[in-house]
């Protein structure tokens, strides 16, 4: 098992300065990418997912917002405060980014192809642009497009959601990323195309050999995709495991509630069961945060303690290998 450590970030604060204040997007956050492996974000909106995929491609935007503290290393360099200009050669070269919206990434007024080759004229200078034309081809076959040749004329509204998805990872791919990161990537998508390009993102990797860091609200999809979790609460890590320990053995009861309001699949009539439960209560303000535990006034499992007389939860080991919690009162017996 190759297990080559290609990002790290440690102790994360992000920052933005607001009217009502300084909030703390990102407070406090660790995790690694490995070479070949996906580690799967996950939590509500607002949780700091974004914000800490933009920390690390250099696009927080400043003001209002700046990376306070903490380290983020590139294969041991540190991407915090580095030259822009040395920034732009590694974003979307080394690491590249796609979104939530493709309609929005895409410029309306040029040719798919163009957008592509725009990209891999960028990264691969060296390419005639009659290569550049016959790479562009290549990327979107390589994304699954049918009719290659057809679609690189064509223009993003003449394309559906789906495609234009896939033309977004063929973009980003085009500059064979070290790193993926892939911002909620499948969420304006209906189910079937969600599933296809998960499965695109997974197999390419397995060619590519890149790490990604896939953000998402959907346990469900985490299940299928990731290697490693972080789950994410008011900008901070509250539990991380690999896959199967945090499925098998969820310790923090905000990843049990996430995990209880995956909608079932009824595999009898391969018809989705109703949500069976979701979260009570409301996400804090992260202008007005408690003292002790973020998730104390949800929690089903709240004690005294994690009101604030022990301080704020950090996390901690947790049962097997690689597993921690940041939680007073966790679940132990699942
Ligand atoms: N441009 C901004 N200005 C002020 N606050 C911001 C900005 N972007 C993000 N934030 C703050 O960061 C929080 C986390 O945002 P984000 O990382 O986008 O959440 P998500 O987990 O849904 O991706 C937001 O709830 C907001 O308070
Ligand atoms: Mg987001």
């Amino acid at each position: 098992m190759n297990t080559e450590k290609i990002l790290e970030v440690k102790d994360l604060v992000v920052e933005f300065r607001t009217e009502r204040g300084v909030v703390k997007a990102v407070n406090g956050v660790n995790f690694e990418v490995h070479k070949g492996k996906t580690l799967g974000i996950v939590g509500e909106s607002g949780s700091g997912k974004s914000v800490s995929a933009l920390a690390i491609m250099g696009l927080i935007p400043n003001p209002p917002g700046r990376v306070a503290s903490g380290q983020i290393l590139y294969r041991g360099k540190s991407l915090v405060n580095i030259d822009p200009s040395e920034m732009r050669k590694i974003r979307g070269n080394k690491i590249a980014m796609i979104f939530q919206e493709p309609m929005t990434s895409l410029n309306p007024v040029f040719t798919i192809g163009n957008q592509i080759e725009e990209v891999i004229e960028l990264h691969q200078p060296h390419l005639s642009a009659s290569e550049r034309a016959a790479k562009a081809v290549d990327m979107l076959r390589l994304v699954g497009i049918p009719s290659p040749e057809k679609r690189v004329k064509e223009y993003p509204h003449q394309l559906s959601g789906g495609m234009r998805q896939r033309v977004m990872i063929a973009i980003a791919l085009s500059c064979e990323p070290d790193i993926l990161i892939a911002d909620e990537p499948t969420t304006a998508l209906d189910v079937t195309i969600q599933a296809q390009i998960l499965e695109l993102m997974n197999k390419l990797q397995k060619e590519l050999g890149m790490g990604i860091i896939l953000i998402t609200h959907d346990l469900g999809v985490v299940a299928e995709t990731c290697d490693h979790v972080a789950v994410m609460y008011c900008g901070q890590i509250v539990e991380s495991a690999d896959v199967e320990t945090l499925f098998n053995h969820p310790s923090h009861p905000y990843t049990k509630g996430l995990m209880d309001s995956i909608p079932d699949f009824d595999s009898t009539s391969g018809h989705k069961k109703e949500r069976l439960q979701t979260i009570e209560g409301m996400v804090p303000s992260l202008f007005n945060l408690p003292t002790g535990c973020n998730f104390q006034d949800r929690c089903s499992k709240v004690t005294e303690a994690c009101r604030g007389m022990n301080g704020d939860p950090t996390l901690k080991p947790a049962k097997g290998d690689d597993h921690f919690v940041a939680c007073f009162n966790p679940l132990e017996n699942i």
